[in-house]
C-alpha cells in the first residue's frame, strides 16, 4: 500500500475514498474533487485511471490509486480499515466515504440470470459499500473531524432503487438495499455523541457506459430498452461532468445528511 502521500510536504487536509473512480460518473466527480488543492483522493477500481496522480498533483491536491475487485469486499473493507488505523485523529479536517461503483448484470429476467453474475452485482452495489461504510466509520471512530460533523458517507443510489424495472432486478435490489441500509445506518448515528452523516443520493440519468448497456439491451429479454434509447435521443443524459457536478455540490450542502434518501433532480 502506498502511503508516500502522507508525507508533511503534501500535507493535504481533506480525505475521500471513492469506488468506481475510473470511468463515467466515478472519474468526472475524482476529476472535479481534485480540482481544489489540499486533497487527498483514494481512488479504487479494479483498472485505475492511470492520469488521476498527475492530475492531482497539477493543482495541488494527491490521488493514490487502489486497484481492488470490489466483488471480493471483505478484503477491500479489511484494506480500507488497515490503512484507516494508520491515520493520527487529527490528521484530516474531513473525510467522505463515495461509494460509487456499480454493476448491471446483464438484463433479463432473473430466471435467465446467471447465478455469478447476479452474486457479482450485489456483491459489487451492496455488500461492497456496506463494508466499506462499516470500516470506514470504525476507522474514523473518535477523529476530531466528527466532531464537525466532517465525516461522511456518500453512497450512489439510483430511481430505480426506488422503482423496480423489470430485466434489471439485481441492480434494483442493490438499490433498494443500499437505501434502506443508509436509513439504519443514518438512525444509529443520530444517536451517537459526534454522528458521521450518510445520504444514498440518485445521481440522475448519466451518458455512461452504463447506459450504453441498457440501450444496447435485448428487447425480447429487457422490455424497458426503448426508453433508454429515447431517453438519449431526446437529449435527456446529463454528462457524467455535469452529473458529477451536481453530486458533488450535494456532498457540500450544509444540510447533508438532514434526508438520507436523496435525489439530485429533488434539491
Ligand atoms: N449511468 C446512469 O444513468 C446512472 C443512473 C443512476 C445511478 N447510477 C449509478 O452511478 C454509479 C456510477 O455509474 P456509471 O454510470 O458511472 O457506471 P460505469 O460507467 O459502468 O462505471 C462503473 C464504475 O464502477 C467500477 N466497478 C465496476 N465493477 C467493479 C468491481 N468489481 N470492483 C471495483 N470497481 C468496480 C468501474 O471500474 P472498473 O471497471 O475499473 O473496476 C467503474 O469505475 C453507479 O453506482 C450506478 O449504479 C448511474
Amino acid at each position: 500500500m502506498d502511503n508516500s502521500l502522507d508525507s508533511p510536504a503534501a500535507a493535504p487536509t481533506h480525505l475521500m475514498v471513492l469506488t468506481g473512480a475510473s470511468r463515467g460518473l466515478g472519474l468526472a466527480m475524482a476529476r472535479q474533487w481534485l480540482r481544489t488543492p489540499g486533497r487527498h483522493l483514494i481512488a479504487v477500481a479494479r483498472r485505475p485511471d492511470t492520469t488521476l496522480a498527475d492530475w492531482a498533483a497539477q493543482h495541488g491536491s494527491a490521488c493514490t490509486a487502489w486497484p481492488l475487485d470490489l466483488a471480493d469486499a471483505p478484503a477491500a473493507a479489511q484494506q480500507l480499515g488497515d490503512w484507516l488505523a494508520t491515520q493520527t485523529v487529527d490528521r484530516w479536517a474531513n473525510a467522505t466515504l463515495l461509494n460509487n461503483a456499480g454493476v448491471l448484470s446483464p438484463l433479463g429476467p432473473i430466471g435467465a440470470s446467471r447465478a455469478t453474475e447476479l452474486s457479482n452485482a450485489l456483491r459489487v452495489g451492496l455488500e461492497a459499500p456496506m463494508l466499506l461504510t462499516a470500516a470506514f466509520l470504525r476507522g474514523t471512530e473518535g477523529w476530531s473531524a466528527r466532531q464537525g460533523g466532517a465525516v461522511k458517507v456518500l453512497n450512489i443510489s439510483s430511481g430505480l432503487g426506488r422503482r423496480a424495472m423489470a430485466g434489471s432486478a439485481s441492480y434494483c435490489a442493490a438499490k433498494a438495499g443500499m437505501d434502506h441500509f443508509s436509513r439504519a445506518v443514518a438512525m444509529e448515528e443520530a444517536q451517537r455523541p459526534h454522528p458521521a452523516r450518510i445520504v444514498s443520493l440518485a445521481p440522475g440519468v448519466i451518458d455512461t457506459d452504463m447506459q450504453g448497456q441498457l440501450r444496447g439491451g435485448d428487447p425480447a429479454l429487457f422490455p424497458d430498452r426503448l426508453r433508454f434509447v429515447q431517453l438519449q435521443e431526446a437529449g435527456l443524459l446529463d454528462s457524467a461532468e455535469a452529473a458529477a457536478a451536481k453530486v458533488l455540490a450535494w456532498l457540500a450542502r450544509a444540510d447533508f445528511g438532514a434526508q438520507p434518501i436523496a435525489d439530485v433532480r429533488e434539491g
